[in-house]
């Protein structure tokens, strides 16, 4: 075990350390001490505490250890305890790792200035005792409601959900060329159990490519202006249709609504995977005007929890439909 002498000229110089570390006296050593001081005693004090925010804190009976310790990776509420070696060692460990510094401690017994004290913090599993690589800065960016946003080849998919609206596009280049085969599945499985109803459900419009929703947009721009035409149709690259997830059913007008089959769809679509994308009252969310015939699948573990918060995709994931260059 290593045994110093130190005098309380060499502990009032250690109170000021560079790095996270310091020793400070807890109280003054007599020089004329016949037993020469311990920096620290194990047998009087083998453990601290890690303790008060992020202190890492030990005391024998002169001398008080203080670390500052990253509260990313350690939790100080697990981890009450911390070893603390007659070398300067000192280890401490939460549920999930050990942390493990050292100080050089030969400059502290010196009245001739040495180099600082030297750190070193490790974060090791304790499971398997491997060093775990620093924690790297999150490459994600989240919605405000918290979902993670990914992009890839242009298109954007939040909390894993392909989003198209007046925010998020799709390049021209993306064209499935039809429904996608869990939609499908999912429409030809509604449309089967509103026969049962007696009713009949059929696609009016599903797959749009780039370009037939440009003629389309051009088309309704001339006749009813831009700014009418914004409301209920897609500049070209931000339509759902083209997601291949969209599904215009049976009449597209309003009065749909109050058909047999448009009841049944307001009230079951959702059981299905689907949701009325584009309902009453929801244009400031959606960008769009209500549509009762535009359904979109999403499976069901949204569809569910859309219908059950009465939340538009735009509500549940806390973003916006609005084309960037109108902000
Ligand atoms: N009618 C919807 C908004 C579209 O044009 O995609
Ligand atoms: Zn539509």
């Amino acid at each position: 075990m290593l045994r110093k002498k130190i005098s309380a000229a060499a502990l009032a110089a250690l109170l000021v350390l560079e790095g996270s570390f310091a020793f400070v006296p807890a109280q003054a050593v007599r020089e004329e001490e016949t037993d020469p001081p311990l920096l620290w005693d194990d047998d009087v004090c083998p453990r601290g505490d890690v303790v008060r925010d992020d202190v890492l804190l030990a005391e024998d009976a002169r001398l008080i250890l203080r670390a500052s310790v990253d509260l990313e990776t350690f939790s100080p509420e697990t981890a009450l305890l911390a070893d603390v070696d007659n070398d300067g060692a000192v280890t401490a460990s939460d549920a999930r790792f050990v942390l493990r510094m050292s100080v050089s401690l030969e400059p502290l017994f010196s009245h001739v200035p040495g180099p600082p004290a030297t750190i070193e913090a490790a974060q090791v599993c304790l499971v398997c005792g491997k060093e775990l690589a620093p924690k790297l800065p999150d490459p994600y960016q989240y919605t405000k409601n918290g979902f993670r946003i990914e992009e890839k080849d242009g298109i954007t998919y939040i909390d894993g959900v392909m989003v198209v609206n007046k925010t998020y596009s799709l390049p021209a280049s993306y064209a499935p060329g039809d429904l996608h085969q869990d939609c499908y599945d999912a429409f030809y499985r509604m449309a089967a159990a509103a026969r049962r109803q007696g009713l009949s459900l059929y696609i009016a419009s599903g797959y749009r490519s780039y370009a037939l929703q440009q003629s389309l947009f051009t088309r309704y721009c001339n006749r009813d202006g831009v700014a009418a035409a914004e409301r209920y149709s897609a500049r070209p690259g931000f339509s759902e249709h083209q997601s291949g997830y969209a599904i215009d059913l049976n009449s597209i007008t309003n009065s749909f609504a109050n058909t047999s089959e448009g009841r049944w769809v307001a009230a079951h679509c959702w059981e299905y995977g689907f949701i009325l994308r584009y309902p009453k009252g929801k244009e400031w969310a959606t960008g769009y005007m209500y549509e009762p015939w535009h359904i979109r699948y999403v499976g069901t573990d949204l569809s569910l929890t859309l219908r059950d918060n009465g939340l538009t995709l735009e509500e549940y994931f806390g973003i916006t439909s609005i084309y960037p260059w109108d902000l």
